[in-house]
């Protein structure tokens, strides 16, 4: 394991913008100076019971209340929050905020077509979900059982999520992007017994065959009793008796009104499934009550959100970040929150700017891959639109190179916002290194500093000492518990402490490289492990490789990251064939298909080549390292090649990859 050392790309620093603390038409933010945060991060790390007792009582509702804030350890595995309290989660989202507030909007949802905008009050919102809710209960769902959720981003799938932690069944939310069989193994790891999903999807103006995905999938499925349909674009969707049922008939029928099922702290809210360094993906587990206080924690003092705000995270509900700054963190505060459908060129690159005008958002969320994507395709877009509700813009999913920043900064921002680029996983359930908005000086490319709780490390990748002071580069782990992290893989506690809390003894290990610069801020510089990030869509490449060999030609396979300008990483496959393989023509197609076919289109190889062997060593082992290297146009500086076990195959790659 390397981290390459530290050579921070910007060394530029900027203020808080003077907007954010001026006094004038602008909420004064929740943290108004440095010092300020450190003092409460101070206590939020020294003293984690009285902080985070307190803020659990602050933001959140109990029906029990909490006497032990904290308990466990990262050497036994066994953290646990506010042990005895008892909440319901959509009880915390959505009745407190329709019983005081019944008329507020809840969801703004913008449909794929512009003018397609639906808005549902919490009142509104508390009906569904209660009716939702109902129609799981007449389908035997109960407390603990699992349910899957393949849906496009409609309200419904909102509901769908709400409506399992109304009666506390456990949500498993796979991205609607994923193939069949990507969705077959999550669901029969998960074990679940009921899927939710719809006719069809609609994104960017093209339907997307959302059911018979399903269908595919259930063929090999058998816990699945019955398939709730939503008629989301209305055309005929093959339909099987008995285990299917449509959405508006079975709510029809429900009574709108469920009462929510008090929930102990520690009962898992949802699973979801994410890529690490082996083959198959993990569902992580998160729980009730810390999970819920890190999102609406992180709303209030990351995005510092303050009442009337209008909240536009740009994510989909299939990965964390939909879940935590979609659904669970905005709602938690009795939040607007917008639910984006489309894509950020649909039906052109203004799309973004033209619904933050519309909508009036003030706090927006997206990734620096549709940041680079927009910038390149030029200034007009962003110019036309009146930004100026804007306070709050952030970045999450991969490190944003600081021209991004700059572009984001200067175009969206107008050097009027505070730009928060916040570094975070699936499993630390919410953001954990990240600038305040009236608190941090930021540098671009940067998350910063800590988050309240954390508290961050940087060890040397080999010997797992702690690199103390500045101007450190190694690995990054945290130190202390959190209320928001996972707490397990689903049905594999094993493996939970084997990836996060074994190979750093009493640290919880990101899996990513990190430096702490001369300032003290943090700079991520990307995963450690075989973990590609392709637009901030997370690959492991052994799961990849598994697909590839699939193929009847393939032998092997080695996957590895290449560097792309615009999706950050992107995939790179080195594949050898079976002997007497003479047609390799359209090959390499074939393969990108059958990546496509088994994880999903956003998976696909960008290269593949077509080699005769790969850079072992003498125990077998590829030396990714070496292929890296190579497809990034460094082969001038592979390092040791001496434990290769043939070391010519080294230039055989390279005339493979740069046609020499
Ligand atoms: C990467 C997404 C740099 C990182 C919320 C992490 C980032 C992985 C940032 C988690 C950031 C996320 N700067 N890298 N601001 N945010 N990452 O689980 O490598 O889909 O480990 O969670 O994305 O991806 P995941």
């Amino acid at each position: 394991m390397t981290v390459e050392p530290a050579t921070p790309a910007s060394e530029k620093v900027y203020p808080v913008p003077e907007r954010l603390l001026a006094g004038g038409n602008v909420p004064k933010p929740w943290v108004s100076s440095f010092d300020e945060y450190k003092a409460k991060w101070e206590e939020s790390v020294q003293n984690p019971t009285k902080f985070f007792g307190n803020l659990a009582r602050e933001l959140l509702s109990w029906s029990k209340p909490f006497e032990t804030v904290t308990n466990g350890s990262f050497e036994q595995g066994d953290i646990a929050w506010f042990l005895e309290g008892e909440l319901n989660v959509a009880f915390n989202c959505v009745d407190r905020h329709a019983l005081a507030n019944p008329d507020k909007i809840a969801i703004i949802h913008e449909g794929d077509e512009p003018e397609n905008v639906r808005k549902i009050t919490y009142r509104e919102l508390l009906q569904q979900v209660s009716r939702v809710a109902n129609v799981l209960k007449s389908l035997d769902v109960r407390k603990g059982d699992n349910v899957a959720i393949y849906m496009p981003m409609v309200p419904e799938a909102v509901f769908a999520m709400l409506a399992c932690a109304r009666i506390g069944a456990v949500h498993s939310v796979v991205f609607a992007g994923f193939s069949s069989d990507s969705l077959r193994d999550r669901i029969n790891d998960a074990g679940a017994r009921v899927v939710l999903t719809a006719d069809e999807g609609r994104r960017g103006g093209k339907n997307i065959a959302t059911k018979r995905i399903v269908d595919k999938a259930l063929e090999t499925a058998p816990t699945v009793e019955h398939v709730l349909v939503l008629r989301r674009t209305g055309s005929d969707v093959p339909f099987t008796a008995g285990r299917d049922l449509w959405w508006h008939d079975e709510m029809a029928k429900a009574r709108p009104y469920c009462p929510p099922t008090s929930m102990n702290a520690e009962d898992p809210l949802f699973l979801l499934y994410t890529s690490g360094s082996t083959g198959t993906p993990k569902g992580v587990v998160h729980t009730t009550g810390g999970y819920l206080l890190g999102a609406a924690a992180t709303v209030k003092y990351v995005f510092d959100y303050h009442e009337g705000d209008i909240h536009a995270c740009m994510a989909d509900v299939g990965w964390i970040t939909g879940h935590t700054y979609i659904v669970y963190g905005p709602l938690a505060l009795g939040a607007t929150t917008v639910l984006f459908e489309s894509t950020p060129t649909y039906p052109d690159p203004a799309r973004f700017w033209n619904l933050v005008e519309k909508h009036k958002v003030t706090q927006f969320y997206t990734a620096p891959t549709a940041i680079r994507a927009l910038r390149r395709l030029g200034d007009k877009w962003v110019q036309q639109a009146d930004l100026s509700s804007l306070r709050v813009i952030g970045s999450v999913g991969e490190p944003i190179n600081p021209e991004a920043w700059e572009w984001y900064n200067e175009q969206v921002g107008k050097g009027q916002c505070a730009v928060v680029d916040t570094y975070w996983q699936t499993e630390t359930g919410s953001i954990i290194v990240t600038p305040l908005p009236g608190a941090t000086a930021t540098k671009p490319g940067s998350a910063t500093f800590p988050f309240f709780g954390i508290q961050p490390v940087i060890l040397d990748p080999v010997t797992g000492q702690e690199l103390e002071g500045n101007d450190v580069t190694g690995v990054l782990a945290i130190k202390q518990p959190w209320p928001s992290m996972a707490r397990s893989v689903y049905n594999n506690h094993y493996r939970y402490l084997d990836t996060y809390l074994k190979p750093y003894k009493g640290h919880y290990f990101t899996g990513d490289g990190a430096t702490r610069d001369k300032d003290g801020y943090i700079w991520i510089r990307g995963r450690v492990d075989d973990v590609i990030n392709v637009s901030g869509h997370r690959l492991s490449t052994a799961e990849i490789e598994s697909a590839l060999i699939l193929h009847h030609s393939v032998v092997e396979a080695a996957v590895v990251g290449g560097n792309d300008e615009l999706t950050g990483q992107c995939i790179h496959a080195y594949v050898t064939l079976k002997p007497n393989i003479d047609d390799a023509k359209d090959l390499d197609k074939e393969l990108v298909l059958q990546v496509r076919k088994v994880i999903g289109p956003f998976a696909a190889p960008k290269k593949i080549y077509i080699v005769n062997d790969l850079p072992k060593t003498r125990s077998g082992k590829i030396m990714r390292r070496i292929l890296r290297k190579i497809v990034n146009g460094e082969q001038d500086s592979l390092g040791d090649i001496s434990t290769l076990a043939d070391s010519s195959v080294v230039d055989h790659l390279i005339k493979c990859v740069h046609k020499v």
